[in-house]
């Protein structure tokens, strides 16, 4: 599928944006470890999380889905039963990671495969410490890749020492951890987000903290059956955040979506930049604060991104790469290796985009540099078939003179079912209400003297 993109009209919007990923994942898998039937609403019914769902179901667990985003799960305390096939984890590595964690607890053996792509990405990060813990884990790729072939077991809990900062890694860990004798820590080198600890609380598992960010599990708890309301994903707001900052003037509000403060230090970047930012939590009765985003956009100024910041926005550096083309002066990303290990090259296949629209780019061994303001001018792109790469390359043709084309754009169901709808809206408005603020009032930037 071909997605084609044509310069923005005047952004003046109220939207809201599907359900969160990383929230929708983890509330699938501990909901099917409960004692009950749990309800979840605003799941989010893309590819990456219906091969989390098929996988419970594979496991044993009753899943109904009566609208796309309501599921119920009827949670069988804990006791998953042999899949009879191999388990298709899809592009999702999400997926991938947390039931490396989760199988390695069960006594029965599984096989995770994937698609070509998650293939090619590193699971020696989970299996170095699901093998310290006592469950055997083969890599089936060369250097640690899928397919991974698990034995689990008896579990003993350890103290694990994370290298590589990774949310995916930790909720691993607590997962096997919820099945082990004793009780499991780990320690990261830097913060990621926390809505493993935040779910496994929600459903009445207990977790600890400590300051210097390491999370601790104990063994052999049940979670409680309970409801729960899955708010919109910061990750996909993102897009419009950056759309609506970078155009002069241009005016979002989007409700009900996650307000999760390890997962908002994009609106800390584009305040940086000179947007107008605000948010405003209205509800953090399940634990997952959620509220409302509004931002005022104004001509960027270029800023540096790097250090602690880099994991608490580590999936919005695509679409702040394209904020720092449209922004004036250098944007520097450094400390975002990881990049390069995502469902693309994202450090590699976003300077090849942005220099095919014309923006000057370096490309960095752990980030980028880029020089703005560019003069975009559209292009035919190539996805690589990363959902992110492609949404990202969306909003900048809607900065762009002239048509862009983003080709194989279909991997964007992998996390936003409905994003071309909204895409119309920013050329074409018709359907969707025009704004009106509710944080305090603010007002549109005043325009420019040139
Ligand atoms: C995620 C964690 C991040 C992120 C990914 C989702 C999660 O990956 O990039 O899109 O839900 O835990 P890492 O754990 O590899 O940092």
């Amino acid at each position: 599928m071909e997605l084609r993109v044509k310069r923005a009209s005047r952004i003046d919007l109220e939207i809201t944006v599907p359900g969160d990923k990383s929230i929708s994942h983890r509330a699938v898998i501990v909901a099917a470890l409960s004692n009950g039937v749990c309800t979840l609403r605003g799941f989010l019914p893309s590819e990456d999380c219906m091969h989390t769902v098929n996988a419970m179901r594979a496991l044993g667990i009753k899943i109904e889905q009566p609208e796309p985003t309501t599921l119920l799960i009827h949670g069988k305390k804990r006791v998953l039963t042999a899949p009879d096939k191999e388990i298709n984890c899809g592009n999702s590595g999400t997926t991938m990671r947390l039931l490396a964690g989760l199988l390695a607890g069960q006594k029965f053996e599984s096989r995770l495969v994937s698609d070509s792509t998650l293939s090619k990405r590193p699971m020696d990060r989970v299996i170095a410490p699901l093998s310290e813990m006592g469950a055997s884990v083969v890599a089936e790729g060369p250097e640690g890749t899928p397919p991974l072939r698990i034995q689990g077991g008896s579990l003993r809990g350890i103290h694990y020492q994370q290298s590589v900062a990774s949310a995916q890694v930790k909720g691993a860990l607590l997962l096997a951890g919820l099945f082990a004798k004793g009780k499991t820590t780990v320690k990261q080198p830097i913060p990621t987000r926390n809505h493993m600890e935040k779910v496994l609380n929600y459903f009445l598992v207990r977790t600890t903290t400590e300051d210097d960010g390491s999370v601790t599990i104990f063994g052999e708890q049940v979670p409680e059956s309970r409801d729960f309301d899955i708010p919109g994903d910061i990750s996909s707001a993102a897009f419009w955040l950056v759309a609506a900052g970078a155009q002069r003037r241009g005016h979002l509000l989007i409700r009900d979506v996650g307000l999760n403060d390890t997962r908002t230090a994009l609106l800390g970047v584009l305040l940086r930049m000179g947007a107008q930012v605000r948010e405003a939590v209205d509800d953090v009765e399940q634990l997952e604060p959620r509220g409302v985003v509004e931002v005022t956009g104004v001509p960027l100024k270029a800023t540096v991104i790097q250090g602690k910041e880099v994991p608490q926005l580590i999936d919005e550096l695509p679409i702040l790469s394209i904020a720092g083309a449209l922004a004036s002066g250098k944007t520097t990303i450094r400390h975002a290796e990881e990049l390069r290990v995502k469902e693309s090259d994202r450090i590699a296949a976003i300077a090849h985009n942005l220099r095919a629209m014309g923006a000057q780019v370096s490309e960095l061994s752990d980030g980028l540099e880029i020089h703005g303001p560019a003069p975009l001018h559209g292009a035919r792109l190539p996805s690589f078939g990363d959902h992110r790469i492609a949404m990202a390359f969306a909003i900048a043709g809607l900065f762009a003179e002239g048509e862009t084309v983003i080709q194989d754009a279909e991997c964007i169901r992998e996390s936003y079912p409905g994003f071309e709808t909204v895409l119309e809206e920013f050329t074409n408005p018709k359907r969707m209400q025009i704004s009106t603020p509710v944080i305090g009032s603010l007002a549109p930037a005043p325009a420019e003297e040139s």
